[in-house]
């Protein structure tokens, strides 16, 4: 059948469908469950969890289902930045928080300790699966992880990014093209030449590694996941898709901007974060625009707007938002879990129906 393969057999899951682990409150339990619920690998985006906030959301996702489900972690970044970068992006973002009554914002350090301790929760809890962007994570993790049976899935924006995933003994690596959501997991070279479309690196990935390889970028149907079979992939990760689901724990504000956006809204921008990430073009990326290349990286540049982002949608300001979208927001549905990926189910079954009836 379609969807046995070595990714759902590692992974114990009915369907090669992983839902793509997204930090910021949109992987709520319940999305995460009835993911798994379904027959996919729900995910728990942790990147900007607290332990303890973890390890409450793993213990809400374990009493609502019993099938496997998955973590995502950031490795952590300590960029140089200097006072001057401080100080003049502060002093861009001063009229966005006069506008919302925000006083200035001092600075805080990027944590070092919140990694290993994020890694310690996935080990007590014995989840199954962590998933990992911006990096690699230490041999030390992954062995210790490994040695938990818990599978590492790494990220790779390049052939040469997927290769290194592979020779750190990752178990298996997402291949994400440029049209994702979100931001570029690019770790080696520049995030400019790493803008490969899925179509173009998925194949290209899959004829030089031996890990299987999860396609990601503007993934949103059957259509879409039996393409990505087709290039070689073993299984698809979708995260726009899942961001406008009723059990997404998105903004109304993000999930109505998805729905009701085009394909030529969808912008890269540093401007929120200090990192490239694909959403939603708005006022606060167009004002921003012309300062991007000189401020501070990530992820000091999301700690000096998150006060911003998080008073922006209290006071219903979606055009100073940060809303992450890949480039398929037309394939998007208000849906629930279940409906969206049933009807995947259905849609691939019916077209490898087609295509050996045709042959
Ligand atoms: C709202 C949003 C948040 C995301 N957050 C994360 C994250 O925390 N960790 C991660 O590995 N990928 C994250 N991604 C990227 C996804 O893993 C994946 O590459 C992307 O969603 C695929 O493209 P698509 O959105 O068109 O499906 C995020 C994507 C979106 C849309």
């Amino acid at each position: 059948m379609w969807f046995e393969n070595k990714v759902t057999e590692e992974l114990k899951i009915n369907y090669p469908i992983i839902q793509a682990g997204m930090a910021g409150g949109i992987t709520t339990p319940e999305l995460v469950a009835a993911v798994s619920n379904a027959g996919g690998l729900g995910t728990l985006g942790a990147g900007y969890l607290s332990p303890s906030a973890m390890s409450e959301s793993i213990q809400k996702i374990k009493k609502l289902t019993t099938n496997p489900f998955g973590v995502n972690i950031f490795i952590p970044e300590f960029p140089d930045v200097s006072d001057e970068q401080l100080e003049k992006s502060n002093r861009l973002l001063e009229p966005f928080r006069k506008e919302l009554n925000l006083s200035s914002k001092s600075f805080s350090k990027p944590s070092t300790s919140l990694f290993n301790e994020q890694i310690q929760v996935v080990l007590e809890n014995k989840v199954p699966v962590c998933s990992f962007t911006f990096g690699i994570p230490p041999k030390e993790t992954i062995q210790q992880l490994k040695k938990e049976q818990i599978i590492v899935i790494g990220t790779a924006t390049t052939v040469k990014e997927a290769i290194l995933n592979e020779e750190n003994g990752m178990d298996m690596v997402v291949v994400q093209g440029s049209e994702s959501g979100g931001h570029r997991g690019t770790f080696s070279g520049s995030f400019e030449n790493a803008m490969i479309g899925t179509m173009a690196l998925v194949p290209q990935v899959v004829d030089q590694v031996s890990i299987p390889v999860i396609a990601a970028g503007g993934i949103m149907d059957g259509r879409g996941v039996l393409a990505s079979l087709v290039l070689g992939a073993n299984a698809v990760q979708m995260g726009t898709a899942f961001v406008t689901s009723l059990e997404s724990g998105a903004t109304e504000h993000h999930k109505g901007a998805i729905l009701n956006a085009t394909e030529e809204q969808l912008v890269v921008t540093s401007s929120f974060s200090g990192k490239p990430a694909r959403g939603i073009q708005n006022q606060f990326i167009t004002e921003m625009r012309k300062h991007e290349s000189s401020l501070p990286g990530y992820p000091v540049q999301n700690t000096l707007t998150k006060d911003i982002r998080s008073e922006a949608a209290k006071q219903n300001r979606p055009e100073w938002l940060s809303m992450w979208s890949g480039q398929s927001p037309r394939l998007s549905q208000k849906r629930s879990v279940k409906d969206i990926m049933d009807e995947i189910v259905v849609k691939v079954s019916g077209q490898v129906e087609n295509i050996s009836k045709k042959y």
